[in-house]
């Protein structure tokens, strides 16, 4: 790596000339966007700042559309009880991991998980993390699902408690700023069946994504992805991303969803079973169906309607995106050209189209008002290694354990307003922008050196656009 980054910063230097044509070239292709910089999402950009920046419908949401995007909205947001028969607001559990989308999806955002505050599961119904676990070969425990429930209704034990311990180690910059990262430690304690020899376990921890432009990332255009995937390849800064596949449905489909790129759909009929418990037409058996404690808990029939699961997509898909902001500050835009020049670009690819086609939702509503829009969304909703340090070893699809989806970073600048906190990456270790960017790896790699060598000033900037977005 260090040979590439010499490379790359030698070049650079000596023939400013031809980096300046490179840079025209990619942004002409998918780069910065020129007149449109402040409209995140073409016509479904929104431009309220507040808590509820990621919780407004876009304004084309009107009529028949906007009762049920409240209706979503509310099934989205209200907690669920354990009653088994209120089609409503009944059927959590036995098991779940929350007891609403928005105890985790906080205003559409990320939830501040126990696991800062509470070194940890929660203990009172709310952790606000998802715990993936699996075998080191890949396989399910038999007693246990894909994902550990670390919650559950009274009378039945939850699936396992998540403990986690930091280690922090300092590092200086070249110019000899200081920072410090935190690497976490991730075990099961409580395991409410076979206790799992950590030597024979994967544990994958991921924070609540924001919900930042749900509705563009589904009507992504596919052949645009796969033109991206094959665009992808810059041996020069060691960077090659990879599009997800995956089967839902019975249909071949690029994923887009998730940390692993590893969902094509708004996972609702998901979500509503395996986070919250609750039973539906695609999942209607208890998500621990199976387990010797659920005796007496199967049986209880679907417990969100299909109707209602549509309401909540509905929701997800029609929210506004965030304008940006001080698009017009100098140091914004220094920031931003030192985006580019740290190569973030090839990752966060700023601009993307919907497809043409309407996207059709659970229930078959179609929603032509997000097709054949531009949109900066800053991913390229492709897979990359990101080295050691961020490796979980847990598998998804065509994902390793150290490929990671391009988070879109689309929205970003508000999560302190909207959630109030600064943890980034998908199991939230990075408590701030410098951190996160420092977590870089892998292909990565080149980015973060560039960042590093960038004068404070610059990198300060680079945080400052971020902020923007
Ligand atoms: C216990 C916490 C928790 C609950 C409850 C929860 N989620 Fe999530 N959600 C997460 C986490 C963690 C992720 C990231 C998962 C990943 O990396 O794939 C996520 C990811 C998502 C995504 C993908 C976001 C993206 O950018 O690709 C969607 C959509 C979503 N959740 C919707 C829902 C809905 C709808 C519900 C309620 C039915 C729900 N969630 C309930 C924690 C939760
Ligand atoms: C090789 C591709 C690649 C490059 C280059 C890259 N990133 Fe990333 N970035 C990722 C991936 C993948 C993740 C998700 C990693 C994870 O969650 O573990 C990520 C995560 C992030 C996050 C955290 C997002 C969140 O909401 O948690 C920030 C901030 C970020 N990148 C900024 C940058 C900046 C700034 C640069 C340039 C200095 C950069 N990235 C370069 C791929 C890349």
């Amino acid at each position: 790596m260090n040979r590439i980054v010499f490379l790359t910063v030698f070049c650079c230097a000596a023939l400013l000339l031809s980096c300046d044509k490179e840079r025209e070239i990619i942004l002409n292709q998918y780069g910065k966007p020129a007149e449109d910089a402040e409209l995140s999402a073409g016509t479904a950009t929104i431009f309220s700042v507040g808590k509820s920046s990621y919780d407004t419908p876009a304004k084309w949401v009107t009529g028949d559309l906007l009762t049920r995007f409240y209706s979503g909205d509310r099934l989205y947001d209200n907690p669920r009880t354990s009653a088994a028969d209120d089609p409503r607001q009944g059927g959590k559990g036995p098991l779940y991991a929350g007891s609403s989308c928005g105890s985790c999806h906080n205003n559409a955002g990320r939830t501040y998980p126990t696991l800062f505050s509470n070194g940890g599961s929660g203990n009172s119904g709310f952790s606000s993390i998802l715990i993936y676990i699996t075998k080191k070969n890949g396989g399910f425990f038999r007693n246990y699902g894909r994902v550990l429930h670390d919650q559950s209704i009274f009378g039945v034990e939850a699936e396992g408690k998540l403990k986690v311990s930091y280690t922090y180690e300092t590092f200086a910059l070249p110019d000899g700023e200081q920072y410090e990262l935190a690497t976490p430690r991730y075990e099961i304690e409580e395991w409410y069946a076979d206790r799992i020899a950590p030597e024979d376990l994967i544990i994958d921890v991921r924070i609540p994504l924001r919900h930042v432009g749900m509705g563009q990332i589904m009507a992504l255009d596919p052949d645009e992805l796969q033109t991206l995937e094959r665009q992808s390849n810059y041996p020069e800064y060691g960077i090659s991303g990879k599009l997800n596949r995956i089967q839902d449905r019975y249909v071949d489909m690029p994923g887009v969803g998730g940390n692993k790129a590893n969902h094509s759909d708004l996972t609702v009929e998901l979500g509503f079973s395996s986070d919250l418990g609750v039973t539906n037409d695609r999942y209607p058996l208890e998500v621990a169906e199976g387990q010797s404690q659920m005796a007496g808990y199967s049986h209880y029939g679907i417990q969100i309607s299909t109707h209602d699961m549509e309401d909540v997509d509905l929701y997800l898909s029609t929210l506004g995106v965030p304008a940006r902001r001080n698009v017009n500050d100098p140091v914004v835009q220094r920031g931003e050209e030192n985006f580019y020049r740290a190569k973030c670009h090839l990752c966060h690819t700023s601009t993307l189209h919907t497809r043409p086609t309407a996207p059709v939702l659970i229930n078959g509503t179609r929603l032509p008002w997000l097709s054949s829009q531009t949109i900066h969304p800053y991913s390229d909703f492709l897979l990359h290694d990101m080295g050691t340090g961020l490796d979980s070893e847990y598998k998804a699809g065509l994902a390793m354990g150290s490929e990671w989806r391009s988070t879109p970073l689309w929205g970003i600048g508000l999560q302190q307003t909207v959630n109030g906190h600064t943890r980034f990456l998908h199991d939230g270790r990075a408590r701030n922008f410098l951190e996160a960017i420092m977590w870089h790896g892998g292909e990565g790699a080149v980015s973060r050196s560039l960042f590093a060598g960038m004068s404070k000033e610059d990198r300060d900037a680079l945080v400052m656009f971020l902020r923007s977005l």
